[in-house]
């Protein structure tokens, strides 16, 4: 199975920042058999992204390198009047096929609950979006549970103990590894990732573990040549 590395720059990088990212990066990166590489910029900077990827963002083409657009978030609503909303017809139009939802960071400030999490899981699998749905410990069973019969499968999931997110405390290889694999024997072909203070240095910790199919990357993705660095150690 490929190894996801998927790059989640939060509410980082203005345009500029962000061209000046996708330059860097086109320079360093070199494609790697067997890893699928996801970039998860900000609304905003999703068409420079496209735009500087094009050529190499089609899932459809299996000769092209596996670099692909994902978002941040997504609507619980369908396109129509809600305001500030992004719906996951939008996220079509701009190449996207994967997008985060429920980061620890969104049921924190945004107050998101298992089920609006849900409600947008319905909605980028009737576009077919991959979800790439954030859990934690404490309440993995209460999301898993307002999920519909089927939808596991579809879906990758990032386990991401919160103590582990931006603290440069990882949470031991070995135990994370555990965890992931417990929610493996949930479903079988879900990729399970693993998130929170994944460095260069640590990277391959993870990816050597059985149960972890990937890694979710925040503070790191932000540099590009550590970003790149980072890809190739795992
Ligand atoms: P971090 O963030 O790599 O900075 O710990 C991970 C995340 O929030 O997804």
């Amino acid at each position: 199975m490929t190894k996801y590395i998927v790059a989640n720059f939060k509410s980082h990088q203005t345009g500029r920042e962000a061209q000046n990212w996708l330059n860097q990066f086109k320079s360093a990166y070199e494609p790697t058999e067997g890893k699928t590489v996801i970039l998860a910029p900000s609304f905003t900077n999703l068409w420079l992204f496209q735009k500087c990827l094009s050529g190499v963002s089609s899932p459809n083409n299996p000769h092209q390198d596996k670099i692909l657009l994902g978002a941040q978030d997504v609507s619980p609503f369908p396109p129509g009047a809600y305001t500030g909303a992004v719906s996951a017809a939008q996220l079509i139009t701009h190449g996207i096929s994967y997008c985060l939802v429920g980061h620890s960071e969104r049921r924190k400030w945004f107050h998101e609950t298992h089920q609006e999490i849900a409600n947008k899981i319905r909605e980028l699998l009737d576009q077919s979006i991959t979800p790439i749905l954030c859990l934690d410990q404490p309440y993995q069973q209460a999301q898993i549970a307002a999920l519909e019969d089927g939808w596991l499968k579809e879906l990758i999931i990032a386990y991401e103990p919160v103590e582990a997110i931006g603290s440069g405390r990882p949470q031991n290889p070995q135990a994370a590894s555990q965890i992931a694999s417990s929610l493996k024997n949930l479903s079988a072909q879900t990729p399970v990732l693993y998130g929170g203070s994944v460095t260069p240095q640590n990277a391959a910790d993870y990816t050597t573990q059985k149960s972890i199919d990937g890694l979710l990357v925040g503070g790191i993705s932000l540099n590009p040549d550590e970003f790149v660095n980072l890809i190739n150690q795992a």
